[in-house]
């Protein structure tokens, strides 16, 4: 049976870091297995989302690890962090479960890690330009690609990525 249980989005604490786990697991083999080959995945997610980097990420200064809960799961989860004396939001991470995406779940997720960062007038990430589904999405979302970079995630990563930035728009 489909989920589609209605979201609110909260700070990650220390007890969901074994849930984002899973889930950062999940997902990047169901979006990255066809074009890095699973067990390149297997590799990445082990290193980049093992316990001490997901714990070491809640408690950095100037940085928002949100999740988005719906009460029995963890449906999504973003994290990012401030540069440029805060007027960059770097989106280091953003990621919905495979049977929830296409919910609005994602975008509530970037808004929301948005609006944590006041002195803040762009975001920007880095994407798989083979992640098409990604790619549209922040499209969608007011992106435009700003330029490229060979070591996507980590330095000397060797994973080649584009850059993408949206204004930020204060109401
Ligand atoms: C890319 C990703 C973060 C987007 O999150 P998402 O929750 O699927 O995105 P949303 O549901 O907010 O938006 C996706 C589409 O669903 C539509 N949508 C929004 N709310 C909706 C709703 N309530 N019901 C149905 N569709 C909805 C949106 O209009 C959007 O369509 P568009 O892309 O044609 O504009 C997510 O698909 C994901 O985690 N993918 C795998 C990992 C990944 O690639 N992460 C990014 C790494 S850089």
């Amino acid at each position: 049976m489909s989920n589609n249980a209605p979201v609110f989005v909260r700070t990650a604490s220390a007890r969901d870091i074994g849930t984002i786990r899973a889930l950062l697991l999940e997902t990047w083999h169901d979006t990255y297995d066809a074009i890095y080959g699973a067990d390149r995945v297997t590799a990445i997610t082990e290193e980049w989302h093992s316990t001490e980097a997901l714990a070491d990420r809640l408690n950095r200064p100037n940085s928002e690890f949100l999740v988005a809960d719906d009460g029995e799961e963890i449906a999504g989860m973003a994290f990012a962090s401030a540069a440029d004396e805060g007027k960059t939001v770097l989106l280091h991470q953003l990621y919905v479960k495979p049977g929830r995406q296409g919910q609005g779940i994602g975008g509530l997720l970037l808004d929301e890690i948005e609006g944590c960062f006041p002195d803040a007038d762009k975001v920007r990430l880095e994407v798989e330009e083979q992640n098409s589904r990604a790619v549209r999405f922040y499209l969608s979302q007011g992106f435009a690609r700003a330029g490229a970079t060979q070591d996507c995630g980590a330095k000397q990563s060797g994973i080649p990525a584009a850059i993408y930035e949206r204004p930020v728009v204060w109401m």
